[in-house]
């Protein structure tokens, strides 16, 4: 059984609207996923469901065995921590150090080990140089890594980031890339939503593609990218190289420059 599972999973928000449509997908651990989707395809009510912030109105959710209809929030983010959209929803201390110890302390680690956490994952997502700040003194993306850095501190087994490359320079975006690999090379499972699709074609295999509150693509990132009648389904563009090499046509469902360089060289070779 897989560490994650949404089984036939609906989200009606008490306004009548249905948010997410019977939704199903699964997790192993140490994986990294992408979602992606247009605005308001369901793509945050989903992932709310999988620490529980959100409870499903149809369908169960299993974390680790769990149903998350029969544990609060509290007690799923121990297994499933989850990195707000915005991070002003996320943040409610008065300096980063407090905000990002908040959880460990929660968990009831000892002190030395709440040290520990909040200074690894503080270095993790480079906000040593403003611990003693006021959250609210720092610019959007910051806020962001600091809101990072309080879940990655509970050291959960799986780990979304909610549209993380919004508003971030190539520098963050790296930092970013960095992070990820981390948490995945220590086992842990990253689930990404970003609507950066030169980001998920750089750090993900596994995409979900979600439109019009529904799966409707689980597949390699080269499946994904080549099909086009997914991509006009979730009104998405290919990446570049691949925009490039179809214009050019050059056949190989290309997703990155290297492939590409390697195929006109083999081209060129030729003739
Ligand atoms: N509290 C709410 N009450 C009613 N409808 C809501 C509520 N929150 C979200 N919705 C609606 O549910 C749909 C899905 O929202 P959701 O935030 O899950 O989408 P999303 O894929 O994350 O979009 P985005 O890319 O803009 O973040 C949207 O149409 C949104 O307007
Ligand atoms: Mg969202």
């Amino acid at each position: 059984m897989s560490f994650l599972t949404l089984k036939d999973v609906s989200f009606q928000y008490p306004n009548g609207f249905k948010a997410v449509n019977q939704v199903n997908m699964s997790f192993e651990r140490g994986e990294a996923v992408a979602i992606i989707g247009q605005n308001g395809a369901g793509k945050t009510t989903t992932v709310k469901m999988m620490n529980g912030l959100q409870k499903p109105t149809e369908g169960d959710v299993l974390v680790d065995g769990w149903n998350t209809k029969d544990y609060t929030t509290a007690q799923i983010s121990r297994k499933v921590g989850y990195v707000f959209q915005n991070p002003d929803d996320q943040i409610f201390h008065n300096d980063v150090y407090s905000e990002i110890e908040f959880g460990p302390k929660n968990l009831g680690l000892s002190p030395e080990q709440v040290e520990e956490n909040v200074m690894k994952s503080a270095e993790l997502a480079g906000v040593v140089p403003f611990l003693k700040e006021n959250p609210y003194n720092l610019p959007y993306s910051m806020r962001k890594f600091v809101t990072i850095a309080s879940v990655i501190a509970m050291n959960s087994s799986v780990i979304i980031l909610d549209e993380p490359t919004a508003g971030q320079d190539l520098k963050a975006l790296e930092r970013l890339s960095n992070l990820i690999k981390t948490l995945n090379d220590e086992g842990k499972t990253v689930i990404t939503i970003t609507h950066d699709i030169e980001f998920v074609v750089h750090h993900f295999e596994r995409v979900i593609v979600m439109a019009n509150q529904q799966v409707i693509a689980d597949a390699n990132k080269r499946e994904i990218f080549w099909d086009f009648d997914i991509l006009e389904k979730a009104m998405l563009k290919q990446p570049h190289i691949s925009r490039l090499s179809n214009s050019l046509k050059i056949d190989g469902d290309i997703l990155e420059i290297t492939e590409l360089t390697e195929r006109l060289k083999r081209k060129t070779a030729k003739v």
